[in-house]
Parts: C-alpha cells; sequence; structure tokens
C-alpha cells in the first residue's frame, strides 16, 4: 500500500500563524501535526509515501527531511490548492496502479489506522471512508447512511446535515479513484472536492464502504482544535525528566527536555518543555507543551502552546493561548501603565 499525504494549502483560519508557518507544522505537544500522520501510515505497512506540498513547500520538505522515516519518502508539488481529489490527479504518476490511503495532513487520531487498514484490505472495497460522530457536522463532509450502516451520499460542509457522521480527512482508495477524480466538476468553492469523487463512486454502482473510529479524532483546523489536539495527546504523555531541577516542586506527568533549567518553580503535568528551556519563578500547568529554547521567568502559563524561541516574562498569567515561534512577551514597566500592543494582521488578543 502506498500513501498519500496532504501538506498543501494556506491555512486561512489559523492566520497570523499560517502566515509564516504551514499549518501542518503547528506542534501538538512538540512535534509537527504532519509526523502523526507520517507515523501512522508508515505503521500501517505504507513502504511509498507522497507527501502533497504547495505554496510554502520549502518548509514542509525541509521538516519532513530532518527525521528518517521507515519508508521512501516523496515530494509531490500542487501549487494552489485546488481541492482534495485535485491532489490525487496530481499524484497519478506516483500513485500508479496501486491501492493507498490518503491522509490530510492536519488530521490527528487516537490509536492509529492500523485496524482501519485491515478492514480495507479485508473487505475489499473501491473505498473506505472513516466516519466519527461530531456536535457541528456541518464544519465537515456528512454521510448520509442507509439502515445497514452503509454509505448512501457524502455531502460537504451541508446546511442541513442529513446525519452527525463528519467524514474524517483518511480515506482508502482503490486506483479507480482516478478515474472518479477526472470525472467530477469543481465544487461551488472551486475546488475538486473528494466527497464528489467518493459519491461518483457510489453513483456508478461501485463498493464504498464506511468504518467508524473508536477514539477521539481532530482536524486541527482552528486555534481551539490544536489546544484541544494538544490535551488529547498531552493526557497520553510518559514523564521523563532530562534537565536540571532546582529548588522546584514536579508534579503529575511532566516531560522536561534535554538541557532545560528548571528554578524555583511548579510544574504541573501532563505536560511537555522541549530541549533547552530556562524557566524561572513560573507555573506551568496542566496541558502546557513549551517548545524548545523557550525562556519563561515570573509567569504562569497553562493549557496553551508555546512554540520555539519564546520569551515570556513578568507576563501575568496566560492560559488557552497558541503563541508562534519566537514570541517575546514582557511586562514593559513604563507609565502611563497600559498594554504596549505590536501585533500581526489577523491576530487576536483577549484581555
Ligand atoms: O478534516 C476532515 C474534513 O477535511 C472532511 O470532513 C471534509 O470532507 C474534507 O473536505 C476536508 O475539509 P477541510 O475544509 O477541513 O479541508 P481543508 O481545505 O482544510 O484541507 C485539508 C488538508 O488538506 C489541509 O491540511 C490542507 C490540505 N490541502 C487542501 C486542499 C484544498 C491540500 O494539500 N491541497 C488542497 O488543494
Amino acid at each position: 500500500m502506498k500513501a498519500l499525504i496532504l501538506s498543501g494549502g494556506h491555512g486561512t483560519r489559523l492566520r497570523p500563524i499560517t502566515h509564516s508557518q504551514q499549518k501542518q507544522l503547528i506542534p501538538i505537544a512538540n512535534k509537527p501535526v504532519l509526523f502523526y500522520a507520517m507515523e501512522d501510515v508508515i505503521e500501517a505497512g505504507a513502504e511509498e509515501v507522497g507527501v502533497i506540498v504547495g505554496p510554502n513547500k520549502d518548509q514542509i520538505v525541509e521538516t519532513v527531511r530532518s527525521r528518517d522515516w521507515d519508508a521512501k519518502v516523496e515530494f509531490i508539488f500542487q501549487g494552489e490548492p485546488a481541492g482534495l481529489a485535485h491532489t490525487i490527479l496530481v499524484a497519478e504518476d506516483f500513485l500508479g496502479e496501486d491501492e493507498f490511503v490518503m491522509y490530510l495532513g492536519d488530521n490527528v487520531i487516537k490509536g492509529g489506522i492500523t485496524r482501519h487498514s485491515s478492514i480495507f484490505r479485508d473487505l475489499g472495497p473501491d473505498s473506505l471512508v472513516l466516519l466519527t460522530e461530531v456536535n457541528e457536522p456541518q464544519r465537515f463532509g456528512v454521510a448520509d447512511l442507509d439502515e445497514e450502516g452503509r454509505v448512501k451520499r457524502l455531502v460537504e460542509k451541508p446546511q442541513i446535515p442529513p446525519s452527525n457522521y463528519a467524514l474524517v480527512g483518511i480515506y482508502f482508495f482503490k486506483p479507480l479513484i482516478i478515474e472518479a477524480c477526472k470525472s467530477i466538476e469543481p465544487s461551488w468553492r472551486g475546488e475538486l472536492e473528494i466527497t464528489d469523487a467518493i459519491q461518483w463512486l457510489i453513483d456508478n454502482g461501485h463498493r464504498v464502504e464506511a468504518s467508524i473510529v473508536d477514539g477521539w479524532w481532530k482536524d486541527t483546523g482552528k486555534s481551539e482544535d490544536i489546544l484541544e489536539a494538544n490535551r488529547l495527546i498531552l493526557d497520553e504523555i510518559e514523564p521523563k525528566n532530562e534537565g536540571e531541577v532546582k529548588g522546584s516542586r514536579i508534579f503529575g506527568r511532566a516531560v522536561i527536555g534535554e538541557g532545560c533549567i528548571i528554578e524555583s518553580s511548579t510544574i504541573k503535568g501532563p505536560c511537555i518543555l522541549g530541549d533547552g528551556c530556562r524557566i524561572r519563578e513560573s507555573y506551568i500547568g496542566p496541558y502546557t507543551a513549551i517548545n524548545r529554547n523557550c525562556d519563561i521567568e515570573g509567569t504562569e502559563i497553562e493549557d496553551s502552546v508555546v512554540m520555539e524561541e519564546c520569551s515570556i516574562s513578568n507576563a501575568g498569567r496566560i492560559t488557552e493561548s497558541l503563541i508562534g515561534k519566537n514570541v517575546k512577551i514582557r511586562e514593559s514597566g513604563r507609565r502611563p501603565a497600559g498594554h504596549r500592543l505590536i501585533v500581526g494582521d489577523n491576530s487576536e488578543i483577549l484581555l
């Protein structure tokens, strides 16, 4: 089996973070979202992985190449994001006549995909889609099922959803899907939709089966989804301490990276601190992921994601926040007192 991982697109719903960083590289528990997809497809037996890249391709290529993978990895340039089905057309030569799993690079699923991969192999349909019940089906592709649980119809982001079953961004296909993608027209949003291509399979009498996801699944399309995925992954983290802890208290499951120095602070897990962080007179609370080389002093942070090389000092209490790379937050100490802000386009600040 081959794998196609989608890592193109613009990530407009995550601006301003995605002005400078491709959304599939945003870290969840200090690991790029995309790496969870890579690990899952390789664990499920993919020996060749095609990574779809778009306008910010260099960042993706560099990050993926920074690690050794137990599979052959190829990058496939899509250009502008013309739809999920369009990526299959762009990858036609890579896919050849093989079965494959398509995995959206901003999706995270508990427990990987080996169970679903076995179902696909055992049942042998033209496509196996993964479904899960959600509260806001309008945000996703939605499946209409018959009494026996078979897929009758798929609709993309419907205003009136036919069910609560959302399409998870992980799909198994036989090569016939290529013909389906060639046969459909762009949707109202100008994209070649994968839901339409799967609907083409159904309409033309081919077999589409569904597998229900039994653990959690997250599409990290918005900042609150990233924080939630971060909580879910940290909930399962194993504690480890490779740093130096002086005059501090550590509670619960905390991962403290190599070269970290924790002084006069309280760390309460589940949380993770990347290599080379310096924490002084601070509180790092549950569900916080602080990436490498951050400097935190006189501050309380919890339930947040802080990316690499940030410096935060005397900043009060920070909660439910997503902080990009190399950000500086500090108390100015100047008079007149007040918030002095230098903030980029599309930022969000809750004071
Ligand atoms: O996450 C599940 C949902 O993903 C499904 O329920 C929907 O049926 C499916 O259409 C998709 O919806 P989204 O609106 O979330 O897709 P998005 O445009 O965010 O793209 C998903 C990923 O694929 C994202 O990592 C960017 C990448 N992508 C997207 C497009 C449109 C590409 O690489 N190329 C593209 O042309």
